[in-house]
C-alpha cells in the first residue's frame, strides 16, 4: 500500500493553528485525552501540536500505509527484509508464550529460540556460581564483550541500565573500537586467569571485532598458553564456520539467526554479557517486558497504540514541520547510553533515500536522533531547544521511584523533568516578563516562545521489565515510520562503501611502497600519515 500523504497535509492544517496555551486553557480534559498506558509505561503526549482532528488524520496516514497489515506480516515471519531476503523476527526472541509457533521457510523457529536461551541460562549460572572456571582453576571475575554496533550498543546500554540487578563481583567491560586504546586499556583492567571473553558478532567477519578478538587471544595465550583459550573464550554468532576458524570451540558458541538484525539483537544470545551480569531470571524479566510491549503493539488499535502514536507524532514534525532531529532525554542516570543505543536502531534502520521500489523518496525519512541524560543536558544544549531556531521535538523519560534514594535528589530530578516540559510547552510571553519587572531592553532575551512539542514517558521504576518494554516501544516506532516512509528498515547497505574503501586505504597505509590513486585530498592525507609513522612516501 502506498502512503497517502494528503493526510499529513490535513493534519498540518490543524496543527499549525495550535497554541498549547490555548488548547490547555480551553480543554480541561486535554491531558487525559492525550495520554495512555502500555506495558508499564505511561505516555503523556498532550504537549504536542495536535488536536483530535490532527490525530485522526495522522491515524488515517498510518492506515493508508497499511501499518496494521505490515505489523501482522512482521510478527508472522514473512520475509519483509526484501533486499536480504530475510524475515524480521526479533519479536520471536522474546515471545514468552510457551505454545507459540512461528514459521520461517516452513520451520518453527521457537524450539531453537528456547534452546539457545536455555543454554545461555545454563552457562551463565555456571559462570556466576563458579562451576565454570578459568584454565588455572580460578573463578571468572571479569567479562569482556568484544563486539561493535548491534553487538555492543545494546549490551552496553542494558548493562548500565540494569546495574542495580547485576552481580557486583562480576565486572563487565565492552570493547568495540578498532582504536587499540580500547582493548589495551581494557586488558590493563583485567586479570587473564579470571577473564572470560565473549566475541559477539553476527557475521564473525567484522574488522573491528575480529581485530580486537585476535588481540585479546594473543594476550591470553601469552599469559596462560594456547590451551587456555577454550576456558576463556566463547562466541555469539550466526557463523559457526567462522567461529571454528577463529579457534573457539563451537560447543561454546551461542547461536542466533539471520532473521535477527544486529541492532535488534539484544534479546538474542548477543545479550549473553547482560545475562551473566544480571542472571537468567532477570534476563527473563527483560524479555517479559519486551513481550508485553510486543503484544500491545500487535493487538492494540492504531488509535490506542503507543508505538504508532510516537511514530506519527515524529512524522508530523519531521515531514510537516521540517524538524531534522528529535531528542531523547532520559531523566535516569542508568539510561545514560539509551540515546546512543537508539541512534543505531533508528538511524541505521530508516536512514534511507530510496523507497521499496528503488525510487528516490521525496520526503524526509529517518530523523537524526540524539540526547543525553537529564539534568546534564539542561546545562548544555537545552538553550537551543528553548530559544534556538530549530524545532527539536523531545521525548522525556522518567522513573517515579529511584533505586538510590539520597535525600531529596530524586524529587529534584523529577521536578526538573516536569518543569522542562512545562517551559517548552508554555514558554514565557513578553508581557509576563514585563509583569515580573524585566527591564524593557532585556524583554526579547528573556522571552520564551513555547509551543515546543514534547512527549513524556513515565514508569514506576526502571526494572528489567520496564527496560524491555521501553526498547520494544522504540523498535516498533521505528518500524511504523519505515512502513509509512515505504523504505526497507532492516538492511543497512549504507555502511558498506566506507568498509570496502577502508580495506584499500589500509593497504596504502601499510605497504612498503605505494602509488596512490585516490583523489588529491585522500592521497595527501595518506602520504602525510605514512611520513608521520616513518613509511616511505
Ligand atoms: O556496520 C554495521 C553493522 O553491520 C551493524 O548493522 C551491526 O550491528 C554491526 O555492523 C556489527 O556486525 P556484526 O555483529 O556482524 O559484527
Amino acid at each position: 500500500m502506498k502512503t497517502d500523504w494528503k493526510f499529513l497535509e490535513k493534519a498540518m492544517r490543524q496543527s499549525r493553528k495550535i497554541s498549547l496555551r490555548g488548547q490547555f486553557a480551553d480543554d480541561p480534559a486535554r491531558a487525559r485525552k492525550f495520554s495512555m498506558k502500555a506495558a508499564g509505561w505511561f505516555l503523556d503526549y498532550s504537549k504536542n501540536l495536535v488536536n483530535v482532528r490532527t490525530m485522526t488524520n495522522l491515524f488515517k496516514l498510518a492506515e493508508s500505509a497499511g501499518v496494521k497489515t505490515e505489523i501482522a506480516r512482521m510478527f508472522a515471519g514473512e520475509k519483509i527484509n526484501v533486499t536480504e531476503n530475510r524475515a524480521v523476527l526479533h519479536t520471536a526472541l522474546r515471545n514468552r508464550d510457551p505454545k507459540a509457533q512461528i514459521f520461517v521457510d516452513g520451520k518453527d523457529v521457537m524450539p531453537d529460540v528456547r534452546a539457545v536461551l536455555a543454554a545461555m541460562g545454563d552457562f551463565s549460572d555456571r559462570v556466576r556460581n563458579g562451576a565454570w572456571r578459568g584454565a588455572t582453576g580460578k573463578r571468572i571475575k571479569y567479562i569482556v564483550n568484544i563486539g561493535i554496533g548491534g553487538s555492543d550498543l545494546g549490551p552496553v546500554m542494558a548493562n548500565i541500565a540494569l546495574t542495580p540487578y547485576s552481580k557486583r563481583s562480576l565486572k563487565c567491560f565492552f570493547v568495540s573500537n578498532v582504536d587499540s586504546t580500547h582493548i589495551a586499556e581494557t586488558l590493563r583492567s583485567v586479570k587473564a586467569a579470571e577473564t572470560l571473553f565473549i566475541v559477539a558478532s553476527k557475521t564473525f567477519t567484522t574488522q573491528e571485532t575480529m581485530s580486537n578478538a585476535h588481540a585479546a587471544k594473543d594476550w591470553l595465550v601469552k599469559k596462560l598458553g594456547a590451551d587456555a583459550v577454550a576456558r576463556h573464550f566463547v562466541a555469539v554468532s550466526t557463523a559457526k564456520d567462522e567461529v571454528a576458524k577463529f579457534g573457539i570451540d563451537t560447543a561454546n558458541m551461542f547461536g542466533f539467526w539471520d532473521w535477527v538484525g544486529g541492532r535488534y539483537s539484544l534479546p538474542s544470545a548477543i545479550g549473553l554479557s547482560l545475562m551473566l551480569a544480571i542472571g537468567k531470571r532477570n534476563f527473563g524479566r527483560l524479555l517479559d517486558g519486551y513481550f508485553a510491549m510486543d503484544e500491545h503493539f500487535r493487538t492494540a488499535p492504531l488509535e490506542r497504540n503507543m508505538p504508532v502514536i510516537l511514530a506519527l507524532l515524529g512524522i508530523l514534525y519531521s515531514n510537516g514541520y521540517g524538524a531534522e532531529s528529535y531528542c531523547v532525554l532520559p531523566y535516569d542516570q542508568y539510561l545514560s547510553r539509551f540515546p546512543a543505543y537508539l541512534q543505531q536502531m533508528d538511524m541505521e534502520s530508516n536512514g534511507k533515500c530510496v523507497d521499496k521500489s528503488g525510487n528516490p523518496v521525496i520526503f524526509r525519512t529517518g530523523p537524526i536522533e540524539w540526547g543525553e541524560p537529564g539534568t546534564n543536558g539542561q546545562h548544555s544544549f537545552y538553550q537551543l531547544i528553548h530559544q534556538g531556531t530549530h524545532m527539536i521535538p523531545c521525548d522525556f523519560i522518567g522513573c517515579c521511584q529511584t533505586h538510590n534514594p539520597v535525600g531529596d535528589l530524586h524529587d529534584k530530578l523529577m521536578a526538573n523533568l516536569f518543569a522542562q516540559t512545562e517551559a517548552l510547552a508554555f514558554g514565557k510571553t513578553a508581557d509576563e516578563c514585563r509583569a515580573e519587572g524585566v527591564p524593557e531592553n532585556l524583554v526579547p532575551f528573556k522571552t520564551f516562545p513555547g509551543n515546543k512539542p514534547t512527549n513524556t514517558l513515565l514508569c514506576r521504576k526502571l526494572t528489567p521489565e520496564t527496560l524491555g518494554a521501553l526498547i520494544a516501544l522504540y523498535e516498533h516506532k521505528v518500524f511504523v515510520q519505515g512502513v509509512i516512509f515505504d523504505v526497507f528498515s532492516y538492511d543497512q547497505w549504507g555502511v558498506q562503501l566506507g568498509k570496502v574503501l577502508a580495506k584499500g586505504v589500509l593497504q596504502d597505509l601499510t605497504a612498503e611502497t605505494v602509488e596512490l590513486k585516490h583523489d588529491a585530498s585522500t592521497n595527501q592525507l595518506i602520504a602525510r600519515y605514512r611520513k608521520a609513522v616513518g613509511r616511505k612516501a
